[in-house]
């Protein structure tokens, strides 16, 4: 049995990407009622572009709101690759979210550079002590999964599955052939809440696995945030793991 997996299994993905959306905004809210603002980490691919326009559809002080990325991929701010991209137009464009809130990876520089320049980042918005290699909780964090299992920029294989230290790192993803600058898994598993938005009938089999298999992230990286303290699966009819799956990753 996991701890604190919740799945909420919607007819199409738009329907998925609405249910996630409306959690991401209450948690976004009673962070910023709590605690005087949010820090918000985003993902990259395809699904989050049905979920961003809802998101910037939302009533939420947006300049109490800080917004990372979970990883993104080494081009300008300006490609059609960039995760920042995404985020930018079908998200930050429309409310206004301060641009000095969002932090985003610079992936036109050197991966090892833009890592360390985004680790400072994180380090100083969130008043981290680096002499106590503290670990930044961010309230919310939203991921997707790749058919392999992997997450923000942590592919099966990668060494730095094992960095439970760091805060981000560039990695070259042999699969791609190119560099990525992610979160490490101390961060990821830190958040106070992760939600996963998962659409496709090539996503139930993997998704079984990371829910049934022994703890092997190594292997299944999505298993990293298996203990996190609150983690919502927003998954459309196709990716619906099976009974037995759903039954192990149940709060
Ligand atoms: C990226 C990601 C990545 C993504 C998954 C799922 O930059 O590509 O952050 O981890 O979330 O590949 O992507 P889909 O949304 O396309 O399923």
């Amino acid at each position: 049995m996991l701890s604190n997996s919740y799945f909420h299994i919607a007819g199409s993905t738009e329907d998925a990407a609405a249910q996630c959306a409306t959690l991401m905004v209450e948690r976004i809210r009673a962070a910023i009622d709590e605690r005087g603002q949010a820090t918000v980490a985003l993902s990259g691919g395809s699904t989050p572009a049905k979920l961003f326009p809802l998101l910037a559809e939302a009533e939420v002080d947006w300049k109490r709101v800080h917004i990372f990325f979970a990883d993104e991929r080494m081009v300008p701010p300006t490609d059609d690759a960039s995760n920042f991209r995404l985020a930018q137009t079908l998200f930050f464009a429309l409310p206004p979210v301060p641009a000095a809130n969002i932090h985003r990876i610079r992936g036109e520089e050197d991966p090892e550079e833009a890592a360390a320049a985004y680790e400072q980042e994180l380090v100083e918005v969130f008043g981290l002590d680096e002499e106590e290699d503290e670990i930044p909780a961010f309230d919310l964090i939203h991921l997707g999964m790749g058919d392999d299992a992997h997450i923000a920029s942590l592919f099966p294989g990668e060494p730095a599955i094992d960095d439970l230290d760091g805060l981000a790192a560039a990695l070259y993803v042999e699969k791609l052939g190119a560099w990525r600058v992610t979160l490490l898994p101390a961060v990821l598993q830190a958040a106070r809440c992760t939600v996963f938005l998962v659409a496709g009938a090539g996503k139930a089999a993997p998704l079984d696995k990371v829910l049934v298999e022994p703890y092997n992230p190594r292997q299944y990286p999505a298993q990293l945030v298996r203990h996190n303290l609150e983690v919502h699966w927003f998954l459309d009819q196709s990716a619906k793991p099976s009974d037995e799956g759903m039954s192990h990753g149940r709060a």
